[in-house]
């Protein structure tokens, strides 16, 4: 994915573009540029980080002009090069257009252009629907860069949020959305397009959030909305909820650190206002109307990828043993291509930080398609698949800007939670259990807090190994996705090989990769399977791995096997997720920081991913 802005009015453009381009960075961030209109259109593209697209711009003198686009990308069509980079230009008339998305017609339009005389010089989709924009500008005739945006998009089949500027067109900007997010901030003569309200907070509070196939013509003075087809659409402005204080670092070093240590009060907003203890019951306004379809769902699919995935997993553990509900997990890319089985009653949770997962997103239209009630399990309000859902439950865990998933994965798993309390008081929970299941889970946020007392004793031990290129995951039940999880966050951010399994696995094969001193993290407080982690452990132990143990307050016992210990509240099976995996999450971003890498924007990664 890649993180576009956009700016017209009567400020100087570049200042606004860099602030929102380092604000969009989590995004993407391979390479960055800028086009300023004045007089004519300047391009400067860098790769690398904003930061090297800064450097080059005061190197070039910086671009002087009140309308402006940038753009940082996230590679998929062509290598990460400065000739990739965005914005393109077209050959003929001076247009500069810069694109989030995938335009999957690329090839046959290219070869079309290409026949028709225009010179390409990158590898990219997107410059391919620049050329298209301008072989389609004809002024002349009546065809502005309003109308050739509309009328290439008409020819386009995939995936867009874009803005483009066109020399002969002083003062006009003009975007269009369709699949990939964008929002147009509302200011005192002056309009702010980007991907997210981060780059658009800092200046104003109101904004229109294109729907799909949507073009919007902005000068300073004036805007206006009309479809691809030219038809016009009254849009709705709208108040953004987000806060600068929110995406603010304040005095952490990182945004993942900052993150891990929200979860307590993460926390206390997804659950605020939705339990209910003295009534034993748990209020989701956002699937309440379609309470008696998910009571008498005969089975429950979940959908995500990634760390999205590991809370779906603890979902499905959760919905069959609080709400007796047949649950399935299965990776969103995998649902959606081996022609799944949809009977009459089956309910489809996508699970999903963004919102704006290509292969989540791509799922849930497969099982919307064959008939399934689609539910989202989602934080970022209004994104694509909270859209596109029939109903669903916001996870109000706030922005999450480290790429790595922290406190979006115990938001999920607290939503799931939720959710199971939410079916299983309606099916066969007594109000009593009910009750007491509410109660523990407000317990959850101070029981995070203590564990996140015991950072410094973590990133203590994490120096003495993160040397160790290979590490191991183990975990049971409940947290056998913890120990995936787990394995998730230190590869990738640390780049150490790690695997996570079930702990039973490892000596089905894994066992055999065991030698003096690899690191082997068990999740193993106590639960039903805690004598069985036990036995795993010995079996690690007598073959010189190292044991790190994440074990329960009280336990002495563990000691005795695990070289090292981190102690995690007593809380009840089912929500001891949200407890365990919060050292591991401490874990993994120490070991990233001692070994030097950039924690919050990790080597070929971007926040979501937006293509298949
Ligand atoms: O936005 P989503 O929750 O749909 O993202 C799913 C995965 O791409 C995401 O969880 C990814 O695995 C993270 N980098 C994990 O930290």
């Amino acid at each position: 994915m890649c993180g576009i802005v956009a700016y017209v009015g009567s400020r100087q453009a570049q200042p606004i573009l860099i602030e929102g381009l380092k604000r969009l960075e989590y995004r993407g961030y391979d390479s960055a540029g800028m086009a300023v209109l004045n007089g004519d259109v300047r391009v400067v593209r860098a790769v690398g980080r904003v930061s090297v697209l800064e450097e080059r711009l005061s190197g070039a003198g910086g671009l002087a002009g009140t309308l402006g686009i940038a753009h940082t990308r996230w590679a998929t069509h062509g290598g990460v090069s400065e000739a990739n980079a965005h914005p393109h230009m077209d050959d003929r008339h001076g247009i500069a257009l810069i694109h989030n998305g995938i335009i999957e017609n690329y090839s046959a339009l290219r070869t079309w252009l290409e026949e028709k005389g225009h010179a390409f010089k990158s590898e990219t989709d997107t410059e391919v629907l620049t050329m298209l924009i301008g072989e389609l500008y004809d002024p002349d005739n009546g065809v502005d860069l309003e109308r050739a945006v509309q009328a290439a998009l008409r020819e386009v089949t995939g995936a867009y949020a874009l803005a483009a500027i066109c020399k002969n067109e002083p003062g006009v900007l003009v975007a269009a959305r369709k699949g990939s997010p964008l929002m147009v901030g509302v200011g005192a003569s002056e309009y702010i397009v980007a991907s997210d309200p981060s780059a658009i907070v800092a200046h104003t509070t109101q904004a229109i959030t294109l729907e799909d196939y949507q073009v919007c013509r902005l000068t300073p003075e004036s805007f206006r909305t009309s479809t691809i087809d030219n038809v016009p659409v009254t849009p709705r402005i709208h108040e953004l909820e987000l806060e600068l204080a929110q995406i603010e670092l304040g005095d952490f070093p990182h945004y993942m650190l900052k993150e891990i240590f929200e979860q307590p009060a993460s926390l206390r907003q997804t659950m605020r206002g939705r339990l209910d203890q003295r009534e034993g019951r748990v209020v989701l306004g956002g699937v309440g109307q379609y309470a008696r379809e998910l009571v008498k769902a005969r089975r429950f699919i979940l959908t995500a990828q990634g760390t999205a995935l590991h809370a779906a997993m603890i979902g499905e553990y959760m919905i069959e043993e609080l709400a007796k509900a047949p649950t399935e997990v299965e990776y969103a890319s995998e649902f959606r291509y081996r022609n799944p089985i949809i009977e009459d009653g089956t309910v489809v949770v996508a699970v999903s930080q963004s919102g704006e997962t290509a292969d989540t997103l791509a799922a849930l239209h497969e099982a919307k398609d064959r008939g399934a009630l689609a539910l989202g399990v989602v934080n970022v309000v209004g994104s694509s698949i909270a859209r596109e859902t029939d109903a669903g439950v916001y996870l109000r865990v706030g922005p999450e800007i480290g790429v790595a998933s922290t406190k979006a994965f115990t938001g999920q798993v607290a939503v799931l939670a939720l959710l199971s309390l939410f079916l299983g008081r309606r099916r066969f929970m007594s109000h009593e259990q009910c009750s007491h299941f509410i109660a523990e889970l407000e317990r959850i946020p101070d029981s995070i807090q203590r564990v996140l007392q015991e950072s410094d004793h973590i990133k203590e031990v994490v120096s003495r190994y993160c040397d160790r290129e290979n590490w191991l995951f183990l975990g049971r039940g409940y947290n056998y996705p913890v120990a995936l999880e787990g394995a998730l966050k230190l590869k990738e951010i640390s780049y150490i090989h790690a695997e996570g399994m079930p702990a039973a696995e490892m000596k089905h094969g894994p066992i055999a990769l065991i030698n003096d001193g690899m690191p082997c993290v068990f999740i193993a407080n106590r639960g039903s399977q805690y004598d069985k982690v036990m036995s795993n452990i010995q079996e690690v132990r007598s073959r010189g791995g190292h044991v790190i143990a994440v074990a329960t307050e009280g336990d002495k016992e563990i000691l005795k096997h695990a070289e090292d210990v981190f102690y995690v509240p007593d809380v009840p099976e089912a929500l001891s997720p949200l407890v365990t995996v919060v050292p591991l999450q401490l874990l993994a971003y120490h070991a990233a920081v001692i070994r030097g890498h950039d924690v919050d924007k990790p080597r070929n990664l971007a926040k979501s991913v937006t293509v298949e």
